[in-house]
């Protein structure tokens, strides 16, 4: 049994990891520009004013993939080229309209079909500084279904498959709570000042559930025959132990992550009992005329999925805090052994299993088409290695091939409806605050001293993923 004919495949990126030219062609600025610049912020101390500076060598960027045989390409938008203060009242900039207008051209022209991400972290700083970003649900939703709206009109004709929000639970967290990705909001309060008693990361996830909800009526609404979805991190919860404490902690670690961003969207539109109960008024609450807007506001579910850990009771939860549904994360087991391998990055295992198990979860609880937006290996250690062991990434290999059969195998015997995958990523790109030295790509871009791009080289892994589909 194989996998749909029209199965896709191909790598994923997202615009501030890889362009570079911050300032170019009247790109406004983004909190992730001033957080890379804030001294202390970023492990290695590096920032993505070059990146892969795939702002400029886009065509490049094509041609690695046409030989790497990719079906799909997904990309994100940079909100800041599109509307460079971001709001709904501030100009359009027509250059960042023409960048992405002509790299779709090209994609289609080389038959990769364009999978879109609008929000990949990079929010416009004006937004923040004007009203917190995604603190101010009302304002935020207005000037992002904006955006949106001149995303489809300018693009829509040509790019049939878009992704609203990446990653929304880890914004609220990191970027909100934290502090640890921009804009560095520290916070586990309540929004008292504005009589709202939700907690500020939460308010934040709330806020880009509406704002996905109310893009996706816009999109629908507009008739461009395409399929509009949002993309969840969606590592695998394993029982640490057969007790029921442990497998109910697993089952509340999946609402707290997945679930509570998934559920209003394509289950019972409201967040789960679980975390409605834990979190009381400090989790935001969506009127009756919303959960109508939510529910069924998405053609499909996007995740994003590295790894699996044991999860269990915490026997002394924390009081305050509530990101987490009160369990404690391993990777070691009751007998003393690992998941799987490490890779010397702190929080991935491979657990090849995992995915299948995440597939058929999301399957049965939803039933929508899936896509696999992310999925990788990093190897921060390549950051040591000599040319040719870079080149020659074995551990990167055996990750993709045996993720891929895992996957194969929820769809050919679970009967899971899986429509694409996507590896992260096409190349070595700006992992965030761990800057560039965690590196998950298929493809080594190789600098000179300045960090200027010289030239792509695809590692092994490349060609074992080309080969396997
Ligand atoms: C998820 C994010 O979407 C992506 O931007 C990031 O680089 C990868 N995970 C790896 O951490």
């Amino acid at each position: 049994m194989e996998l749909p004919k029209k199965f896709q495949w191909g790598y994923a990126t997202a615009a501030f990891q890889i362009e570079g030219s911050n300032s170019s062609d009247g790109r406004g600025a983004t909190v992730w520009d001033t957080f890379s610049h804030t001294s202390g912020k970023i492990k290695d101390g590096t920032n993505a004013d070059i990146a892969c500076d795939s702002y400029n060598r886009w065509a490049e960027d094509i041609k690695l993939m046409k030989s790497l045989g990719v079906t799909a390409y997904r990309f994100s938008i940079s909100w800041a080229r599109i509307i460079p203060l971001g709001g709904r009242a501030d100009p359009v900039n027509q250059l960042g309209i023409q960048h992405y207008s002509q790299f779709i051209d090209a994609l289609i022209e080389n038959e990769i079909t364009p999978f879109i991400t609008l929000f990949h972290w990079d929010l416009p700083q004006a937004l923040y500084n004007r009203y917190g970003g995604m603190l101010m649900t009302s304002e935020f939703v207005l000037d992002f279904t904006r955006y949106a709206e001149v995303c489809f009109r300018e693009f829509g004709d040509r790019v049939k498959d878009w992704i609203t929000f990446n990653e929304p639970l880890v914004v609220a967290q990191l970027a909100y709570g934290t502090g640890a990705f921009a804009p560095g909001h520290t916070s586990d309060r309540n929004i008292s000042q504005i009589g709202d008693t939700a907690r500020e990361p939460w308010r934040v996830l709330h806020s880009q559930i509406l704002a996905h909800a109310h893009a996706a009526t816009i999109y629908r609404s507009m008739a461009q025959g395409g399929r509009i979805g949002i993309t969840f991190n969606a590592d695998w919860a394993e029982p640490y132990s057969s007790i029921a404490e442990d497998v109910t902690a697993a089952a509340r670690k999946l609402e707290f992550f997945v679930a509570v961003g998934a559920d209003p969207i394509f289950g019972s539109g409201d967040y789960p009992e679980s975390c409605k109960k834990q979190l009381g008024t400090r989790l935001p609450s969506f009127s009756e005329e919303e959960k109508t807007l939510v529910k069924g506001s998405a053609d499909f579910l996007g995740i994003n999925h590295y790894t699996t850990n044991y999860i269990r009771q915490d026997p002394n939860p924390p009081s305050d805090t509530d990101f987490m549904g009160n369990i404690i994360q391993t990777f070691t087991g009751p007998d003393g052994k690992d998941l799987g391998p490490g890779c010397g990055v702190s929080w991935v295992q491979v657990v090849p299993w995992g995915l299948r198990k995440i597939l058929q979860w999301a399957h049965s609880r939803y039933h929508v088409p899936i896509h696999i937006t992310e999925n990788g290996l990093p190897y921060p250690s390549e950051a040591l290695l000599s040319l040719p062991d870079v080149l020659n990434d074995q551990h990167r290999i055996d990750y993709h091939i045996e993720y891929l059969n895992a996957m194969k195998d929820a769809v050919v015997r679970d009967g899971v409806d899986v429509r694409s995958y996507f590896a992260w990523s096409l190349m070595d790109n700006w992992e965030w605050a761990d800057g560039f030295k965690t590196r998950f790509g298929v493809t080594y871009v190789e600098k000179d001293e300045a960090g200027r791009v010289l030239k792509y080289w695809p590692k092994k892994s490349a060609g074992k993923i080309q080969e396997w589909f």
